[in-house]
C-alpha cells in the first residue's frame, strides 16, 4: 500500500528530514564554504566576520562556514530550520522571509545559496530581496548569491533523478521541468521506502523565477551593490555566483 501526499513545498516540509541524504550527493558544502571564505577575503572591505545565510535550509553550508564566521541562518520554512538547529550548533537560526526580513544587525557577508533566490519568482520581488540585502550589509560588506538557471539556459522537458540507498531507507526523487513565461515549473515525485513502515509517495511542484544575470547586476547596482558574475565556481552546483559589494 502506497501512501500518497500532494501539496506545496513538500520538499521543505514532509521531505525535509531526507533532504540532505539526496542533496549532499550533488552539493559539496565543504567546498562551498571554502569558496565563500576566499571570495569574502578578496571582495570584502569590512573588518568583521559576521555572516548571514538567507534561505539556509538545513544549515549544511553553515555547518562549515561557522568555522570561519559568526553565523546567522534565516529560512521561511520551520521544518528546515528545526533540522538546521539540531545539526548545526553555535549558529543563530531565525524564521524569516528574504523579501521583508528586518534584523537589527548588519553583516560583513550575506549569502543566498542553492538557488534559493529563484523563489522570489518576479523581478518586483527580487527588488525587495536586494533591498533586504543592502539594508543588512555593513559598508564594504559583500553578498554572494548562487542564482537559479538563467532564463536563456533553461531546458523545457528536462528530466532528472537522484537516489539514496541504505538498508533501512530507499529514496528516489524524479523531476520534470517546464517553462511557463518567465518561470520554471519543476514537478517532483518522491518515493520513500522505509523498513517496517512502508512506502510514501510525495508529489510537489517548485515554481522559480527565470531571471537574466545582466538585469540582476543592474538591479543590485540600483540599491548600492557593485556586482559581477563569477563563473566556474568550485563547489557551486551550477558553477556561477553573483558577488556584490556595498560601497565603503
Ligand atoms: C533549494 S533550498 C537551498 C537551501 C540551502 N541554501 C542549500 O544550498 O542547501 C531553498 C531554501 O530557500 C527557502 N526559502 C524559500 N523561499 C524563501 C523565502 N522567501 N525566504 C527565505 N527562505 C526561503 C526554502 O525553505 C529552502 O530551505
Amino acid at each position: 500500500m502506497v501512501k500518497e501526499v500532494e501539496g506545496q513545498d513538500l520538499l521543505y516540509k514532509q521531505f525535509a528530514k531526507y533532504y540532505d541524504l539526496l542533496y549532499s550527493k550533488v552539493l559539496d558544502h565543504k567546498e562551498v564554504a571554502k569558496t565563500i571564505t576566499k571570495l569574502a577575503e578578496r571582495y570584502g572591505k569590512s573588518d568583521g566576520r559576521d555572516l548571514l545565510d538567507i534561505g539556509c535550509g538545513t544549515g549544511a553550508d553553515l555547518f562549515y562556514l561557522r568555522r570561519k564566521f559568526n553565523c546567522t541562518g534565516v529560512d521561511i520554512n520551520v521544518m528546515m530550520l528545526a533540522i538546521a538547529k539540531r545539526n548545526v550548533r553555535g549558529v543563530r537560526f531565525l524564521k524569516g522571509d528574504m523579501q521583508n526580513l528586518i534584523l537589527n544587525k548588519r553583516f560583513d557577508v550575506i549569502t543566498i545559496l542553492g538557488s534559493a533566490i529563484g523563489y522570489a519568482i518576479t523581478y518586483a520581488n527580487l527588488k525587495k530581496v536586494f533591498r533586504t540585502i543592502s539594508r543588512h550589509l555593513k559598508p564594504g560588506g559583500i553578498t554572494i548569491i548562487e542564482p537559479w538557471i538563467e532564463k536563456g539556459d533553461f531546458i523545457s522537458g528536462y528530466i532528472d533523478m537522484d537516489t539514496y540507498n541504505s538498508n533501512n531507507l530507499k529514496l528516489a526523487r524524479v523531476s520534470y521541468s517546464k517553462k511557463k513565461g518567465s518561470t520554471s515549473i519543476v514537478e517532483f515525485g518522491f518515493l520513500i521506502a522505509e523498513k517496517n513502515k512502508g512506502i510514501t509517495y510525495l508529489k510537489d511542484v517548485a515554481v522559480d523565477g527565470l531571471f537574466e544575470d545582466a538585469k540582476i547586476i543592474k538591479m543590485m547596482g540600483a540599491v548600492g551593490l557593485d556586482a559581477c558574475v563569477i563563473k566556474n565556481v568550485k563547489g557551486s552546483y551550477r558553477g556561477r555566483y553573483i558577488v556584490g559589494t556595498k560601497a565603503v
